[in-house]
């Protein structure tokens, strides 16, 4: 396994819409892998493909962040099925290191995937596995945290991360 460089804001990737997984094989498992141990060794929740340089499907999601290993989520073109409800609440992302941003987001989903087995997978979450996974679904449509926020948020985050990218921490 290895740990995967994680993509930050500013990278035109981000802003791509990832493709579906036609065939589950060997080389994706040990993609998935990888990107599990990247979401652990960067301490995050969750982490979608093109956050570490690939348009594919797929999501890796722990809420526990990997203080109980059996609520690792792993999805393959993961869809909405239906959602309900709606909650705000403060949200950060691996592609945006020390920035947290209110985001409204709905209280209930309905996801389906496959499992890396290719096993058609349906599951129900609230809460903040229902923000986790819209989250990382948002991803793979090329939808950031910031374009979830208001408008005045959004500049006031891109000013801020233009002034660190010139300081060179970014
Ligand atoms: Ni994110």
């Amino acid at each position: 396994m290895a740990i995967i460089s994680i993509l930050k804001y500013g990278e035109p990737l981000l802003l791509e819409k990832s493709l579906p997984i036609e065939k589950i094989d060997d080389e994706i498992r040990r993609f998935i892998d990888d990107m599990v141990e990247t979401m652990y060794a960067a301490d995050g929740i969750g982490l979608a493909a093109p956050q570490v340089r690939e348009l594919k499907q797929i999501i890796v999601v722990d809420i526990s962040a990997g203080e109980h290993p059996e609520e690792l989520i792993v999805l393959i073109n993961p869809e909405i099925k239906a959602e309900e409800g709606s909650v705000v609440s403060e949200e950060g992302c691996l592609s945006f290191p020390d920035i947290t941003l209110e985001i409204e987001r709905p209280r209930y989903v309905r996801v389906r995937g496959l499992s890396p087995e290719g096993k058609e997978l349906e599951l129900e979450a609230e809460g903040l596995l229902a923000c986790a996974l819209t989250h990382e679904i948002d991803h793979l449509n090329g939808i950031l945290i910031i374009d979830r926020a208001s408008p005045l948020k959004r500049d006031l985050i891109v000013r801020k991360i233009r002034k660190k990218i010139k300081a060179g921490e970014w």
